[in-house]
């Protein structure tokens, strides 16, 4: 994209003429000569307020989305509105309304859980506000305009990949491993919070991934809770994934079984799980067998407990990326034209298929932490070293 510019009004869309009211101050489409069907005008950016709401502070990654978004929007001269809401939805709710009647000229919205929105997206609609899915996509509603996201299935996938190296079923090539055990191996499974869509498709991509070593009897899951509701984590609560890994060892494994592995979806999950297997008195490292736990986000403690041989592994997902692709379908909107999809099929929000913009993620392990994280500039030495940014 071009660094600042104006941007050039005209056309007939909708979005052009919510650009064309916010830029007026309420004075009306057509002052300027544009609107809809209009000849065309120019507005700068820093007449424009863009909405950005927020789920949570308390994980690091949304923190960073924030200051990212915000950042890159304010380079291009735009004024931001960002709000974070304590995971709390009743006050997404009311920061979103509050953005929409103050007039904001584009909507980007992490939401808490994605289907709660639907009266927030359906008085943008109204206001011709164009509104982005940022990494969460918003179900049950037509008024979502665009999605950026990873790509959430693979995320899933490479979980269950890293899950089957760690427990030496695969090579370091993620091929079948020639001296494999035979297992059963047991596992125990963790997802995410089920009203975010994000959860499911991180669970359907390691299912379908440890499935036929479930069939085959390779991997056990001694508990029998295979079932995403039972596996679940309300809100992505680390205390609540503690808690359910405390009663999963005192109920399921009190009788000398062992654990060899667990599927956790998100870093604050994995470091729950990981002080419940320690205060159980496994490990405390990998190499002194604490289980094979997984993880995401690529968190500054994880990435240190994965330096220090606990984690076992991590999913990056690139946010300053995330943010960037943000901006450009926002920007893309405001000059009247659609942001380019790479994906048109797989976000069916139950209303209609979403269309997305989808980022590629990587495995973080032992062997490459140094390299994904810290030689990228993304991390310094001393953050690993220390765990905190
Ligand atoms: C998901 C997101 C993950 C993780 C999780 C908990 O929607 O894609 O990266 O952060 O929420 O916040």
């Amino acid at each position: 994209m071009a660094t600042r510019r104006n941007f050039l009004l005209g056309g007939s869309s909708a979005a052009a003429a919510a650009l064309l009211l916010a830029a007026c101050g309420g004075e009306g489409a057509g002052s300027t000569g544009g609107g809809a069907g209009g000849g065309g005008g120019e507005v700068d950016p820093a007449d424009l307020t863009v909405g950005v709401a927020m789920p949570t502070q308390t994980y690091e990654r949304w923190v960073a989305d924030g200051n990212n978004i915000k950042k890159g929007l304010e380079d291009k001269g735009f004024t931001v509105d960002m709000q974070y809401a304590d995971d709390d939805i009743p006050t997404q709710q009311q920061q979103i309304d509050q953005m929409v009647s103050n007039g904001v000229a584009a909507l980007l919205i992490a939401s808490i859980d994605g289907a709660s929105l639907s009266a927030q997206l359906d008085a943008a609609a109204a206001a011709n506000i164009p509104v982005i899915a940022y990494d969460r996509l918003l179900t049950d509603n037509e008024n979502v305009s665009f999605y950026v996201t990873f790509d959430n299935y693979k995320v899933g996938v490479n979980q269950a990949n890293a899950l089957l190296f760690g427990l030496g079923l695969l090579d370091e090539n993620f091929e079948e491993a020639a001296d494999a055990p035979a297992g059963p191996l047991n596992i125990e499974l963790f997802a995410g919070s089920l009203d975010d869509n994000n959860a499911h498709l991180f669970w359907q991509g390691a299912i379908d991934t440890l499935t036929p070593y479930i069939d085959a009897g390779t991997i056990a899951v001694p508990s029998g809770q295979m079932d995403i509701e039972q596996a679940a984590t309300q809100r992505w609560e680390q205390e609540t994934a503690q808690k359910r890994m405390e009663n999963l060892l005192t109920t399921h494994y009190n009788g000398g079984e062992e654990l060899h592995g667990v599927l956790a979806p998100a870093d604050p999950l994995s470091r729950g799980i990981i002080n419940a297997l320690q205060n159980a008195g496994l490990g405390p490292t990998l190499s002194e067998g604490l289980p094979v736990v997984t993880g995401q986000d690529a968190e500054i403690a994880s990435i240190k407990l994965i330096a220090d041989d606990v984690q076992h592994s991590t999913i990056f997902k690139d946010t300053r990326n995330l943010a960037e692709q943000a901006i450009v379908a926002t920007e893309a909107f405001l000059n009247g034209s659609e942001p380019e999809a790479n994906d048109t099929e797989t976000y069916d929000n139950g209303v209609k298929v979403v269309p997305s913009y989808l980022l590629e993620v990587q495995m973080v392990l032992a062997s490459n932490y140094e390299e994904i994280m810290v030689d990228s500039g993304y991390y310094t030495q001393e953050q690993v070293d220390s765990g905190q940014l």
